[in-house]
């Protein structure tokens, strides 16, 4: 049957980055692991995908990041052990996890880039659209998620489609930054993007957040893309390349999001879920 190239099924989790502004908690354990109350990063964005219908978790790992693939498998002496005690509800969300997804995994060997581990899941997600989430962003929201929200859009635009939100000029320098043209609700269509822009130099101040939806001829061309912001092969480089090919659009979505990759914005996160957890 063919492929119905509207829908995205599959979702990449990047997840061979050091985390280097962790160390050292993430020496030995991987930064996507680390918990915002009793669950880690990474359960939470495969939440989120799930959400939205996907049930394909592709996941680049790397070297020392072996806890992702046991968190997402049964653990039978752990689950003997609790069985019919009153501790056992607290698998049950990781379970639920288990059983309504796959899992892939693939290794980036070196740490060349965001661009450069998306590329490498290429053989996990094939020819088709697919939604990438850096679990390290993590959002919430009470209504619809927001990979959610960006698979509906794509079903109407049928284009990559890249996360932002308004952020302090000064903060520029942290993310890839957009400039381009709005549409209609919450939609740009791109005309220009940079990576980590000096203040002065970015084009505006929408921001690119870790949720994306892509489509698969962004992998011909990040095997074209060189080496950008920091030596690193950048995903934004190659989004800008597909923009001026076609068309890519930017979202300002509905939701708060944590940078959970600086120790700010963890905090903040750890803080918002518990009081959350408490109403
Ligand atoms: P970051 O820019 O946050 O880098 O990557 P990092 O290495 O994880 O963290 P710091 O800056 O050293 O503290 C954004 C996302 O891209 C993934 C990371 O795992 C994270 O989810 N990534 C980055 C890769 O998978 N491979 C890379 O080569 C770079």
């Amino acid at each position: 049957m063919p492929k119905d190239k509207t829908k995205v099924k599959k979702c990449l989790f990047p997840a061979a980055g050091y985390g280097t502004r962790f160390l050292p908690a993430t020496k030995a354990i991987p930064k996507e692991m680390l918990p915002v109350l009793t669950k880690p990063l990474l359960q939470y964005g495969v939440e989120e995908a799930i959400s939205a219908d996907i049930d394909t978790i592709a996941i680049v790992t790397g070297r020392g990041k072996r806890a992702i693939e046991d968190h997402f498998d049964i653990s039978y002496e752990l689950e003997h052990q609790i069985k019919g005690t009153s501790k056992e509800h607290y698998l049950t969300e990781i379970k639920d996890v288990i059983e309504k997804c796959t899992f892939s995994y693939t290794r980036q060997m070196e740490m060349k880039g965001l661009g450069h581990a998306i590329l490498t899941g290429e053989t996990l997600i094939g020819d088709e659209p697919f939604a990438v989430i850096l679990a390290d962003d993590l959002c919430d929201n009470n209504g619809e998620s927001v990979i959610c929200q960006m698979t509906k859009l794509f079903e109407e635009y049928k284009c990559s489609i890249v996360a932002v939100e308004e952020i302090p000029p000064q903060d520029s320098n942290k993310y890839g930054v957009i400039a381009g043209e709005a549409e209609e609700n919450g939609v740009i269509r791109v005309s220009d993007m940079v990576e980590k822009p000096d203040p002065k130099d970015a084009p505006s101040n929408l921001a690119i957040i870790g949720r994306y939806i892509l489509t698969p001829d962004i992998f011909d061309i990040l095997r074209e893309t060189k080496p950008g912001k920091g030596g690193e092969i950048q995903i934004t480089d190659a989004l800008l390349a597909q923009a001026k090919k076609g068309r890519v659009i930017a979202y300002k979505f509905k939701g708060k999001r944590f940078d959970c990759g600086s120790v700010d914005g963890f905090v903040e996160a750890t803080n918002y879920f518990y009081n959350k957890s408490k109403d």
